[in-house]
């Protein structure tokens, strides 16, 4: 005689279930990281993604390509790393010229991977423009900009380290948004949606490629102290450092989105619910 089965015990799995378990936690395993050696940074020079670099390699030393604006600082940070041990190199790249873009990836994937079997472990896309303060709407020419540099190329960056990330059987790709890309401020909007554009496409990127042993991290800060932020003060503001541990975690766990500080996330949800008269009126 058979006796039903209690309704809180789960039903006894077959050999393939518990074989497609096992195989969705190895393929979950493969994509966290937590050692990378091989990291590219496009936009070589950013405070953040530095940060993110260098607690990526706290400890170690990495080979480092820094993909950026030719200049005195793009020079400094190669300098930098290699004094800290790290072995960095830079290649050129502009968001404004197109023609750079595959270059870029090219350069990094080639100088980062030149030995033997050697692949980039993570792509950390950290090129951005910040508003300049006024109102975008007034300039049609600045809003485009904003897009060009915010959306147009980081997309094509990410579209195409992804390609190469699949190519070499898998690796990270950390994506830096903004906690404006989900919501907008009043005060530059061009700049949101610029932002939004790129989350989005990250966010779509992700799901494409994790099959493929690609995980895409996006990365939403709320503001952040840096050069990009100078001047200006906000509530809820946090340091490169801070956003750069919270990234490290991540990869080394399973999230998909880091919001820094984590707070940030709540309070852009909560602003869903505030009645659009009353944010009018606190101009947020
Ligand atoms: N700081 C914040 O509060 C905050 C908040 C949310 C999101 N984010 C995002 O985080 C990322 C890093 O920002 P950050 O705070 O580290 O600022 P940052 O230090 O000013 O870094 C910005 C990077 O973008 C590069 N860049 C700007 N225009 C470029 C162009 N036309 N072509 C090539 N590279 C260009 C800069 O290179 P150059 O040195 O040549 O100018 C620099 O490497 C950005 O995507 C930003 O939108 C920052």
């Amino acid at each position: 005689m058979r006796f039903p089965r209690p309704s809180h015990q789960a039903a006894p799995r077959s050999a393939a279930e518990r074989a497609q378990e096992r195989a969705r936690e190895q393929a979950q395993q493969q994509l966290r990281v937590a050692e990378p050696s091989r990291v590219v940074l496009l936009g070589g020079t950013s405070e953040i993604g530095l940060a993110v670099v260098r607690r990526l390699g706290r400890g170690r030393s990495l080979d480092v390509v820094l993909a950026g604006r030719p200049g005195e600082r793009l020079a400094a940070a190669v300098e930098a790393l290699v004094a800290e041990g790290h072995r960095a190199r830079a290649v050129p790249l502009e968001a404004r010229d197109r023609t750079t873009w595959v270059p870029a990836l090219d350069g990094s994937f080639g100088a980062a991977s030149s030995g033997a079997g050697q692949r980039v472990d993570v792509v950390v896309l950290a090129l951005g423009a910040a508003p300049d303060g006024k109102p975008s709407w007034q300039d049609p020419l600045a809003a485009a900009d904003l897009v060009q540099v915010n959306s147009a190329a980081p997309v094509a960056l990410a579209a195409g380290a992804a390609q190469r990330l699949r190519a070499q059987g898998g690796g990270a790709l950390v994506v830096l948004s903004s906690a404006a890309a989900v919501r907008a401020r009043s005060t530059d909007f061009a700049h949101g949606a610029s932002k939004a554009a790129l989350d989005a496409f990250a966010s779509g990127l992700r799901e494409a490629v994790r099959g493929d042993g690609v995980r895409v991290l996006v990365v939403r800060p709320g503001f952040v102290r840096t050069r990009l932020t100078a001047g200006r003060s906000a509530w809820l503001a946090t340091t490169k450092e801070a956003v750069a541990d919270l990234t490290a975690h991540a990869l080394a766990g399973d999230d998909d989105v880091v919001w820094a500080p984590p707070g940030a996330r709540a309070v852009v949800e909560a602003l869903r619910w505030v009645p659009p008269r009353l944010l009018r009126r606190l101009r947020l």
